[in-house]
């Protein structure tokens, strides 16, 4: 990369249908100038997140993504200089840098991060994945020793923390996930107790199989189908996590909602709850507490699927969309 240029990434067109790499394109501009309040970042990982697509279909918990626009996302970032008193020089922060070698953003919307091996992990175990797993997991599905705890996209990078944490808190922790392989992996190498392989086509008893008592605690990545299963087999007053709904969001949604809502939810007495991890900030060192001690005891494997070169970050989206990724996919810039 030429050390005066920036390379940024842009979204030239909405898509209607699935994300393709023609809706994206690389274009050089000079590095920003930076203003007062704001620092230059360099930007060190992108983060690769299911929700980059979400945010293409309209304003959600952020403003929407427009056309012709650099591709916003979240990135690990040394601050170059600074003119804003809380950064400095060599500061690493998290923050929307956006799909770009450098950027210029406001102190106000950057989270100045601690200098830890691999820097990695801040994106991945320590970062939104980890968080949205533990506080969802915790906070929201409310799981006790015994419970059985099914997740979704359970091969994901929120999905292969909540298994992991569902284990450390003595309950049955179950995965669905696309695939054999990825399947074998979430019981041989991250110890699930069981995984469904939703493409198999028989998923309802899959699950059933996996659950044999029912379902205390689903954490919902997917919505759409596999809610509805999981829906099926709730045991009475159990919760529901919905942290996110992948199946729909590359295309256009389906037009009918999962079967069993209400129904289900009134006569099992159940509860389902979204919730959206920024609201829980103010309680990150509790959980990052919790999860350097568990991965520093072993208790959690942290999987990451880093990507070399930011031209390649459109073809690594469209690839998280349709099941590549094991963990946590970043691009190393
Ligand atoms: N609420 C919050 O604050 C919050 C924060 C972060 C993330 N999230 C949500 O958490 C979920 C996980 O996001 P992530 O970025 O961490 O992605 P991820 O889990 O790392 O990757 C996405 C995985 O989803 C699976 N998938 C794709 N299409 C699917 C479909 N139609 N049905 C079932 N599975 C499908 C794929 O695995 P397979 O091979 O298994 O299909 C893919 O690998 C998303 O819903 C995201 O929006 C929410």
């Amino acid at each position: 990369m030429n050390g005066s240029v920036n390379r940024q990434i842009l979204l030239v067109e909405k898509p209607s249908g699935k994300l393709a790499p023609e809706h994206f394109k690389l274009r050089e501009v000079a590095i920003p100038e930076v203003r007062d309040g704001e620092a230059l970042l360099r930007v060190r990982y992108i983060s690769l997140d299911a929700a980059n697509r979400a945010w293409m279909h309209g304003a959600t918990y952020r403003s929407a993504v427009e056309a012709n626009s650099v591709m916003a996302g979240g990135g690990i970032a040394e601050v170059v200089s600074s003119k804003a008193p809380t950064l400095a020089p060599g500061d690493i922060v998290f923050g929307d840098t956006g799909w770009q070698d450098y950027a210029a953003v406001a102190a106000t919307h950057l989270t100045k991060m601690p200098k830890i091996e691999p820097t990695t992990h801040l994106l991945s175990i320590y970062g939104v994945a980890g968080l949205t797993a533990y506080f969802g997991l915790l906070d929201v599905g409310k799981p006790k020793a015994g419970e059985t705890v099914v997740v979704s996209a359970a091969a994901g990078s929120v999905g292969s923390i909540v298994g992991q944490i569902a284990r450390i808190k003595g309950c049955r922790a179950v995965g669905i996930a696309g695939g054999k392989d990825k399947c074998r992996w979430l019981t041989s190498e991250l110890g699930f107790d069981a995984a469904v392989d939703y493409k198999d086509g028989a998923l309802f008893k899959a699950l059933k199989a996996a659950a044999p008592n029912g379902i205390d605690v689903y954490f919902d990545n997917v919505g759409g189908d596999i809610l509805e299963a999981c829906l099926a087999q709730m045991n009475n007053r159990g919760r529901i996590a919905c942290c996110g709904a992948i199946s729909q969001y590359d295309g256009a949604p389906s037009a009918t909602g999962p079967r069993g809502v209400p129904g289900l939810i009134v006569v099992k007495r159940l509860t389902m709850q979204g919730f959206i991890v920024m609201d829980y900030m103010e309680r990150r060192n509790e959980a990052l507490r919790d999860l350097q001690a568990w991965t520093s005891a072993g208790k959690i494997k942290v999987q990451e699927d880093i990507i070399d070169g930011l031209e390649n970050t459109p073809r690594a989206l469209i690839g998280l969309l349709a099941g590549e990724n094991r963990g946590k996919r970043m691009i190393r810039v």
